[in-house]
């Protein structure tokens, strides 16, 4: 099964993939560039395109004025125009579209765009701007569960304090693209490097004023995406297709990675502030926590990744009176959009530092103090949402990690190590993550699947989801594989189109396996019973249940081949094509009461990390990380592994190094690689030891998995805290260190500054 996973494999490292870039283009196609606001609020005064159109290679310029349809791309609330008509809210806000026989003479034309406006206010930037003058994209949200208030009073201990997490680029390898090829009667055909293909036929139709039916999307692959093409890749095939449709020519529009990086939105930047009351042995009883997120210009997709943050401030700890309010705030950014974990990360990190900062409170180890705190794992608790854990595998992956990391030991090495070092601290960390798997947008969760046996017994798959790296396809090329008894090189995948299975959600949630999987899985038990039908009619004697494996259907010694009973169908008439549909049962959710069941189930897992923190640079190394994932029964092992390795690392991007800075007048400074830095291959653990495990199997989900695509990112956090334990080392475990994300080095040595200056003033 492993070795399957790599025919995907091949094509792309020996260049073979077909990316949007690499579709060959008719002689007539035209290629796209955006010209964008250079402010971040104001208003158009006038706009001159003439010397821009006069460029030599310049073939159109479009504006607000050539849209047909709505002048909007808002996915959820339509509060987003397409293109800029007077205001303008953020640096990046696209005005125009240039279209011209290259990109580089698309750019180019662009810059001589004569563009007057003039800046009205003083932009909103900032989290502490928006919270003092701004205005909330939507009203805030807010969960009670028992009484925090009664209860804090009652506590033996009460913290009152604050932390942040900036944002992060999502930096795909593959910048945001779409081809878009004018058809006959008006129709569009647009190749995207989107994650949800139906809405990108959704806005592009709306655009162009057609309906859904004239619109084809199709999708080969995505090179990377992390949220970051669930809503954005709209933008870029809408400003296509109008292009498109006025010049009834193809147009292509692949972004720059600088353009990229400075008009696209980004994972929330979040601000909390919390109040908690614990016992003396370090029980959480009472929490009330305010979370603010930076929602940029418009409403995107914030409002659901608030709802994330609010379901997930908990992570895996059980908290009898908690209270969380959430808002989400309007900023003169990009609209800030889906990232890995969509707002789960934030959240988690708040409740980890409340943790951790109990623990060095009350002189115990974090990872107890933790142990002490998490659901149960046989009693039945509910979240604050009201959703029922019910039984878990947290305590046993507890004990399997704290062993197989050898924690204990570790922990008196590094105590011994420190008391030998003055300019050297060593630091250690164990996180737990428990992520909600399921859209919290109830009806999302539902897929479609378009299955065709070929009368020479090979089978085509169609389904919802799209391919960006996660193995997706692979997975499900499997589990057909699997339910038919066939071998795997039968079988093969064809682009995700809306043709072909419509009305969509994203692949997104980390659900794709989830939902497509079962859908595909329903289309072949379908072509299935089809078969055995066939099978009857040429065995009519034959009995009992019938078997497929081996490429092989037989019935006690009634036997024929799968490609020969497909042929034999095909000339009874039988159909050999089917839909599969699946929807996640039971899930609910209520807005008023603030409670329900949003997730189907939940996935675990734990992880250990240590650092080596340079006292006088602050700079570090990750000297060794264990990490133990609950994959369920994993459909491909090789998969889940290397997703749970890229998202422990995109995690560590985020907590350690990655720094958007911004001017003050909201522009973006770090927007290319050399300002803005991402992980490498020297920046993971030097002893790297990631395992999954099958402790809890999820019965009613697809082969027994469970989701894996964003829950390992949490893991992540554990270089975080493992960093704040040797920051804190420095004085010997006596202050808490303000240390928030990212702690880059400066912000560690800052850090230290002032932990140093806190102390002088209390002595
Ligand atoms: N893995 C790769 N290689 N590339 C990606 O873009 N996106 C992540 C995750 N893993 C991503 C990835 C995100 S944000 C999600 S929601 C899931 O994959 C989506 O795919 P799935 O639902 O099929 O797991
Ligand atoms: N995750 C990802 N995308 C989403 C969600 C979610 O929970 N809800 C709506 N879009
Ligand atoms: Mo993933 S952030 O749900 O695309």
């Amino acid at each position: 099964m492993p070795s399957f996973s790599h025919h995907c494999m091949t094509s792309h490292v020996t260049g073979k993939s077909v990316f949007i870039n690499d579709i060959p283009l008719p002689k007539n196609a035209l290629h796209a560039f955006p010209f964008y606001s250079p402010i971040a609020l104001g208003k158009i005064l006038s706009l001159n395109t003439e010397k821009s159109l006069q460029y030599p290679g310049v073939e159109c310029i479009i504006t607000a004025q050539d849209i047909p349809g709505k002048n909007q791309m808002g996915p959820v609330v339509h509060d987003e125009p397409c293109l800029a008509i007077e205001n303008l809210e953020f640096i990046g806000q696209v005005i125009a579209v240039v279209a011209a026989q290259s990109r580089e003479v698309a750019q180019k034309a662009a810059s001589l765009i004569e563009l007057e406006y003039e800046e009205t206010e003083t932009p909103i930037i900032t989290l502490n701007d928006a919270m003092t003058q701004g205005k909330l994209l939507q009203p805030a949200r807010r969960i009670d569960d028992g009484d925090a208030w009664e209860m804090m009073e009652k506590c033996d201990h009460v913290f009152q304090g604050n932390f942040y997490s900036e944002g992060q680029e999502h930096w795909y390898l593959e910048t945001q693209s779409a081809l878009c090829m004018p058809r006959e009667n008006g129709e569009m055909k647009v190749f995207a490097s989107t994650q949800n293909p139906s809405e990108t036929q959704a806005i592009v139709a709306e655009v162009l004023g057609l309906s859904k039916n004239a619109v084809e999307v199709e999708v080969k692959r995505l090179g990377g995406a992390f949220g970051g093409k669930e809503t954005q890749a709209n933008h870029v095939a809408a400003w296509a297709a109008l292009v498109a449709h006025k010049t009834q020519k193809p147009v292509k529009l692949h972004l720059d990675r600088e353009t990229d990086q400075k008009i696209t939105g980004k994972r929330h930047a979040f601000y909390s502030e919390y109040e908690v009351g614990f016992s003396k042995t370090g029980l959480i009883e009472a929490l009330k926590v305010k979370m603010n997120s930076n929602g940029g210009a418009a409403i995107d997709l914030s409002m659901a990744i608030l709802e994330r943050a609010l379901f997930h401030i908990d992570n895996a700890y059980f908290i009898p009176n908690l209270t969380v309010e959430g808002r989400a705030w309007k900023t003169n950014l990009p609209p800030n959009t889906a990232f890995r974990g969509f707002g789960a990360p934030q959240a988690m990190a708040v409740i980890e530092n409340i943790v951790d900062r109990i623990a060095r409170f009350l002189k115990l180890d974090a990872a107890e103090l933790r142990l002490a705190n998490f659901y149960s794992s046989h009693q039945p608790q509910t979240t604050h949402y009201g959703q029922l854990v019910g039984e878990n595998p947290l305590a046993k992956i507890y004990e399997q990690i704290i062993r197989t990391s050898e924690y204990s030991q570790r922990r008196k090495q590094i105590h011994e190590f420190n008391s030998q070092n003055r300019w050297k601290k060593r630091g250690m960390s164990l996180i737990p993550v428990k992520f909600g798997i399921s859209f919290t947008t109830s009806f999302l969760n539902q897929a479609g699947a378009l299955v065709h046996i070929y009368e020479d017994g090979s089978v085509l798959i169609n389904h919802g989801g799209t391919e960006m790296g996660q193995g997706l396809h692979t997975k499900m090329i499997q589990i057909v594989a699997q339910t038919f008894g066939i071998s795997p090189e039968r079988i093969r995948i064809s682009s995700t189109n809306t043709t072909k299975v419509p009305n969509t959600s994203a692949t997104a949630a980390s659900s794709g396996t989830d939902l497509n999987g079962k859908a595909v899985e329903n289309a072949c038990v379908i072509l299935k019973s089809r078969l055995e039908e066939a099978f009857r009619l040429k065995f009519i004697q034959s009995g009992g249940s019938l078997t497929f494996e081996k490429d092989t259907v037989l019935c006690h010694r009634f036997h024929i081949t799968f490609a020969e009973l497909a042929n034999f169908a095909y000339k009874k008439q039988v159909s050999l094509s089917s839909t599969g549909f699946y929807k996640t049962p039971d899930l609910f959710f209520d807005r008023q009461e603030e409670k329900g069941k949003p997730f189907h189930y939940f996935a675990y897992g734990m992880s250990v990390s240590e650092v080596e923190l340079d006292v006088l640079t602050g700079q570090h190394r990750l000297l060794r990380t264990d990490i133990l994932h609950d994959a369920g029964k994993s459909i491909n092992p090789v998969i889940d592994k290397g997703q749970v390795e890229g998202a422990f690392v995109q995690g560590l991007g985020w907590v350690t190094m990655e720094e958007l800075k911004y001017s003050a007048k909201g522009a973006l400074l770090s927007h290319s690689p050399d300002t803005y830095k991402i992980p490498t291959i020297g920046d993971i653990p030097e002893d790297f030891r990631v395992k999954l495990t099958d402790f809890t199997p999820q019965p009613d989900n697809i082969k027994q998995s469970k989701a894996v695509g964003e829950p390992p990112f949490i893991h992540g956090l554990s270089v975080f805290f493992a960093l704040k334990d040797a920051v804190s080392a420095v004085l010997n475990q006596e202050v808490e260190p303000e240390l928030n994300i990212p702690a880059t080095s400066e912000a560690i040595l800052l850090c230290l500054e002032k932990m140093k200056a806190n102390m002088h003033r209390s002595e």
